[in-house]
């Protein structure tokens, strides 16, 4: 094979390789899908939900998504205020959406860290190989803070608007340990052991490969080079 020939070669390895990665990396479904969020903000009444807004996932490989919130109203504010203030947890439920039907995730952070990142938050859409949803989580940068209680109303003015970030994420499935096979193998190793088989009955070459293909290199190069043959 000359060089050229040689690239060619491992440039289709490598062409073939990647376009089996990419293929396994694509979702089996992409088509869209919606998810509607609620929070509760009401410290007295805990299991009333209200709508917070809408993200759209147009497509599921890409993650393209866009998102509408409503604003908070003056009420809200204060109800948020009231939980920030009482170091309670924001409590959001997504409903999503698809051809499929709807199904319900529940996330929460802390009110207080919400409050202080003046309501930007990031929200995970977890999918697993199939495009199924398998999470909405809602995180938010400033973690667990817990210092509200100095909480002002200038604060809460500009709890308004929230500004989120959708990021669509794809869960590989895990490797499954072979453990079965790993057991059997070991139980026949341990028979041979027993009957005293154990010893290494590997043909001379399957044994000395390593050393003997270097020596072979060396003939070979040495028979092609002219030079070396006129030496004699
Ligand atoms: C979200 O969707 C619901 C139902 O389709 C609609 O009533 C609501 O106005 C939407 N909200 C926003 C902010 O787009
Ligand atoms: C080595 O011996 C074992 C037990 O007799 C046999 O099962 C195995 O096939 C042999 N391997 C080779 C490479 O001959």
């Amino acid at each position: 094979m000359n060089l050229l020939m040689k690239l060619t070669f491992l440039a289709s390895v490598w062409l073939s390789s990647t376009f089996v990665y990419v293929k396994a990396n694509s979702l089996e479904y992409d088509g869209w899908l919606n998810i509607a969020l609620f929070h509760a903000l009401d410290i007295d009444d805990p299991s009333k939900f209200t709508l917070r807004g809408n993200v759209t996932v147009t497509n599921r490989n890409t993650g393209l998504v866009s998102v509408a919130q409503e604003p908070l109203s003056l009420q809200d504010r204060n109800k948020l205020k009231r939980l920030a203030q009482e170091n309670r947890l924001y409590r959001l439920e997504a409903h999503v959406t698809d051809s499929e039907g709807v199904t319900k995730f529940l996330t929460s952070s802390k009110a207080c860290a919400l409050a202080k990142s003046q309501l930007t938050d990031v929200l995970w859409v977890s999918l697993d190989h199939t495009g199924t949803v398998t999470a909405v989580t809602q995180s938010v940068n400033n973690g667990n803070l817990n210092e509200c209680a100095d909480l002002s109303n200038s604060d809460v003015d500009v709890l308004d608007e929230f500004n989120t970030d959708v990021y669509v994420k794809h869960t590989e499935p895990a490797p499954i340990p072979d453990t079965a096979s790993f057991i059997q193998k070991m139980e026949r190793e341990r028979e041979a052991r027993e009957r005293g088989e154990t010893k290494d009955n590997r043909s001379f070459f399957a044994k000395y490969w390593m050393y003997l293909v270097p020596v072979v290199i060396l003939l070979l190069i040495s028979a092609t080079n002219p030079e070396a043959g006129q030496q004699r």
